[in-house]
């Protein structure tokens, strides 16, 4: 359908009609596009016939790869099949039905339930509401406040960007939706202090949440919530300390926990989810993005029995949907990447291949003049660009350097994204060593490349 367009028609085009997300957009029309056109597996294509290695999975997205026939086949049968209809009305579908249980099985805990959307916005905005509802329903209507991290990413939506603690979302979100506090968020690179161990730091970043409690007084508090890595934040890896000691928090004062998993959900740490990797119970799972790797929209919030069992002791409706709430062809999808994930073991391949071999990659840099940390976990990386090593000092102008050291990668042939001056990856499950080893020789040019572009601002 779109074929008959040359590219330089196709960027003239999307200048003139194309708003896109967190762009600049008059930095995007001076700069112009860059069109993909094609992906077969951990490969992308653009309009000038240029193969790119996709580090970021899409968008933390394609888990298993690009281009793979067996959803595309799915999708074209469910919609021969039953292309739409609602789950509204006292009425439901076979893939809704199936995924639910499948999700149920693969979710940690009690997680038993599921509320569908179509975004990782809408799946936490869905879990604001319930949450909210819940103490209503419990006859704690005073329990309002969630609390959340700085720099964390939970969605584009008011009430979804207003928990999340991205400052620039916060500064154009007229006004906050309220109700939300955020503390400091585990980036021992970033946040410790001169001489503070990571186990130290991490127990300092989790107090702040009881410090936030009585703050606001514990009987106002609902809930706390977090992504398990900060993604869109940095990729920051909370200290192995920092985890256990939010759960004892959550624990001595009652209130509900969400995992955001909408980046980590579906084996991205080698585990189904992340919450397992680091042993915390959460009431809440939001999800998204890999669900379906992307292939069709889909997300939900995966809700324990505290919720579920507090919905139904009440003869009332829960007056929140989507007209997309459980899709049957992003269900089918859905179904069809989960048996493809299972079928390949990919999962369990993160943790035996995927996580050390990412590890290994990133270790090779951690000497360069420019890298001042190196940090993953599972198949979640970073790269801090830095002035300054010793002193752990940025570059002026915070975020200059990422986009010169991203427009390096691009050109090599593999997509890094950059988080201000933290270039972050998120390599798709199927990767080999084939893979790994192209992006070391990129990474080591784009590197070098950006050096040479900022050397006069390195420190002697
Ligand atoms: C952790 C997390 N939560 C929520 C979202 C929002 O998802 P969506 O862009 O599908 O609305 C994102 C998007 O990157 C995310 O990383």
């Amino acid at each position: 359908m779109t074929n008959q367009y040359q590219s330089a028609q196709l960027k003239e085009l999307d200048a003139l009609h194309h708003l896109h997300p967190f762009t600049n957009h008059r930095s995007l029309r001076a700069g112009g596009v860059r069109i993909m056109v094609r992906g077969d597996g951990p490969y992308i294509w653009d309009s000038e016939g240029q193969r790119v290695l996709d580090g970021m999975s899409g968008l933390w997205t394609a888990n298993v790869g690009h281009n793979r026939k067996e959803l595309a086949d799915t999708a074209y049968q469910q919609m021969l099949e039953l292309a739409y209809y609602n789950t509204f009305f006292r009425t439901t579908h076979p893939p809704v039905v199936v995924l639910s249980r499948k999700l149920a099985e693969l979710a940690p805990g009690h997680l038993n339930q599921v509320f569908y959307g179509s975004s990782g916005s809408e799946s936490n905005d869905t879990a604001i509401r319930l949450i909210r509802h819940y103490w209503v329903l419990k006859g704690e209507p005073k329990r309002r406040i969630i609390i959340s991290r700085k720099h964390a990413y939970h969605g584009s939506t008011i009430a979804a960007g207003s928990m999340g603690g991205m400052a620039h979302v916060h500064a154009q979100t007229y006004p906050l939706y309220e109700g939300f506090r955020h503390i400091i968020d585990p980036y021992w690179y970033g946040e410790s202090e001169q001489g503070e161990s990571p186990a130290d730091f991490g127990l300092r970043a989790a107090r702040a949440l009881e410090a936030e409690i009585l703050a606001v007084g514990p009987e106002n508090v609902a809930a706390f919530a977090g992504e398990p890595v900060q993604g869109a934040g940095g990729v920051k890896i909370a200290p192995e300390t920092y985890w256990p000691e939010i759960q004892r928090i959550v624990d001595k004062y009652g209130i509900l926990f969400l995992a955001d998993e909408v980046i980590t959900g579906f084996g991205r740490l080698g585990t189904w989810f992340a919450s397992e990797h680091y042993g915390i119970r959460p009431n809440l799972i939001t999800f998204a993005k890999a669900a379906t790797s992307g292939y069709i929209p889909l997300s939900g919030v995966i809700v324990d029995d505290t919720i579920a069992d507090a919905l139904m002791a009440h003869d009332d409706d829960f007056n929140h949907g989507y007209t997309f709430s459980g899709h049957p062809v992003a269900c089918a999808v859905a179904l069809k990447n989960l048996e493809i994930i299972e079928q390949e073991r990919l999962v369990p391949r993160v943790k035996e291949f995927g996580a050390p071999a990412l590890a290994t990659l990133l270790a090779k840099f951690k000497d360069h003049p420019l890298v001042g940390e190196v940090r993953s976990v599972g198949l979640l990386g970073a790269i801090e660009l830095v002035a300054d090593k010793r002193a752990r000092r940025r570059f002026a102008d915070l975020g200059r350097v990422g986009l010169i050291c991203r427009d390096h990668f691009f050109r090599e042939g593999f997509i890094m994204r950059a988080v201000f001056d933290t270039m972050v990856t998120a390599p798709p499950l199927i990767w080999t060593q084939t893979q790994f080893d192209e992006a070391e020789g990129v990474i080591a040019r784009a590197l070098d490349l950006t050096l040479a572009d900022v050397a006069g601002e390195l420190a002697a």
